[in-house]
């Protein structure tokens, strides 16, 4: 059975960090770096997603333009939620991997019925099928050599 975003999401944990569009985009920049992330989920004053700014929005919209992140405001730098792909947590890894690597997407927001649940990384996945190899290596290898 495959691994689905919802299994994924128990091992990394579902917290998603935020901002609302009104921030500044250095205040987007801090938050990134203080979290050690590469993406902010943006939300409403309610809670509801409205798209995401990745340190790469920042860098190409903002600093690449010669705007100053101090007075620019979040809405100016993301990527809006209808021009990005969103999972459900019962869609597998490889589904997630198809659409990050097809679309160019380092990020997906996890939803349901519309509310944010969960963010997964194109790192996280990989990790996973990485972790995934290992162990069907490691299950190869005591078969092989009679020591399971
Ligand atoms: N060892 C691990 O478990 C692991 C997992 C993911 C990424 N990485 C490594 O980190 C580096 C950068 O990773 P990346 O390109 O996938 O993106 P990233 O730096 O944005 O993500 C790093 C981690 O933070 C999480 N994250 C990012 N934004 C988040 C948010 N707004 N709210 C909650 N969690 C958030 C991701 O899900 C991921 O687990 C790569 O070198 C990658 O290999 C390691």
């Amino acid at each position: 059975m495959s691994t689905t975003v919802g299994d994924l999401l128990r091992i990394k944990g579902a917290k998603v960090e935020t901002i609302t569009a009104a921030e500044t985009v250095l205040d987007a920049i801090r938050r990134m770096s203080a979290k050690h992330i590469g993406c902010l989920a943006v939300v409403t004053k309610a809670g509801k997603l409205s798209g995401i700014v990745s340190e790469r929005d920042c860098l190409w919209k903002v600093i690449a333009e010669g705007k100053s992140p101090k007075t620019n405001r979040v809405k100016d730098a993301m990527t809006p939620l209808k021009q990005m792909k969103t999972v459900a947590p019962g869609q597998t890894v490889e589904e997630c991997m198809s659409l990050m690597t097809g679309r160019r997407h380092r990020h997906l927001p996890v939803l349901v019925d519309g509310k944010l649940t969960g963010l997964i990384s194109i790192g996280d996945v990989v990790k996973f099928m990485l972790d995934a190899q290992q162990s069907t290596i490691d299950s190869l290898e005591k078969y092989i050599t009679g020591t399971f």
